[in-house]
């Protein structure tokens, strides 16, 4: 069952949202060459404690996985797709693009957002990709409207990063959100007829959730039991927004 939220809803999930625009506003500021992933999640659970919100990835059980994840933010650097743990080892150097991924939950409700960050220079090719993935979660956005479906999603950023020479991943998704961080439907970046193809409406929430890779599709997990990363070692890109569908069309709880 998708639920769908009220206005009153809608607007605590907004709180919620915002929250984590600003942590990852802040956090993006924090990227430069010689920062330490785990400089970012150290300042990511201090906004948390000082907000007053609950870290929404802390100790969530992934069933794919079969253990609860240790931190507040996946920080998945280069060829690292998601799930990335932050370590005072992992030293960010000029070239890299850390993908910075986290969610809270306020007041009974989650928001949660994720951005990929350049450090220092990168080449030509990795700002393409980034500003492909960017722009499939605005061609997806634009679609969370009431009437159309969830394949127009999965599709409209499908094609945006395939008709520019990406691939999508196909083992990782978006997800509905509310009161609890992943609800249905599952988002998948292609459309996969195999799934359900739901008609959206009005108060349904959606965390859309592009994960590009600049080469090839296939993924692998590394030895931590987490961190997903390319098997053919490219770059992989992840920008994710909340997005509500509202008789005003597509609402970003997650950016101002
Ligand atoms: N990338 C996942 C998402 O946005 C992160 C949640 S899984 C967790 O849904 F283990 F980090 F909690
Ligand atoms: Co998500």
């Amino acid at each position: 069952m998708i639920t769908r939220k009220s206005p009153a809803e809608l607007e605590k999930m907004r709180r919620a949202g915002l929250l984590v625009w600003q942590i990852l506003h802040e956090l993006a500021a924090m990227v430069e060459e010689g920062v330490t992933t785990y400089d970012l999640e150290k300042a990511a659970e201090r906004m948390m404690r000082d907000a007053g919100a609950r870290p929404a990835f802390k100790d969530y059980y992934v069933p794919a996985v079969g253990a609860r994840y240790p931190f507040v933010l996946c920080t998945s650097v280069n060829d690292e797709i998601v799930h990335g743990m932050p370590s005072p080892k992992r030293v960010l150097k000029k070239g890299d693009v850390v993908s910075i991924d986290t969610g809270v939950e306020l007041e009974g409700y989650y928001g949660d957002s994720a951005i990929t960050v350049p450090v220092g220079e990168v080449s030509e090719e990795t700002r393409r990709l980034l500003r492909v993935t960017q722009e499939a979660l605005e061609a997806a956005i634009e679609k969370a409207r009431a009437g159309n479906r969830l394949f127009d999603i999965c599709s409209a950023v499908e094609r945006h990063v395939t008709a520019n020479g990406f691939s999508v991943v196909r083992e990782f998704v978006g997800h509905g959100i509310g009161t609890q961080l992943h609800e249905e439907p599952q988002i998948p970046n292609y459309v996969d007829r195999k799934n359900q193809n739901p008609r959206l409406k009005e108060g349904m929430v959606l965390a859309i959730e592009p994960m590009v890779n600049a080469g090839r599709p296939e993924t692998r997990i590394l030895k931590d039991g987490w961190t997903a990363a390319t098997q053919d070692g490219s770059y992989s890109a992840h920008f994710e927004h909340c997005v509500a569908v509202t008789s005003n069309g597509p609402w970003v709880l997650t950016r101002p």
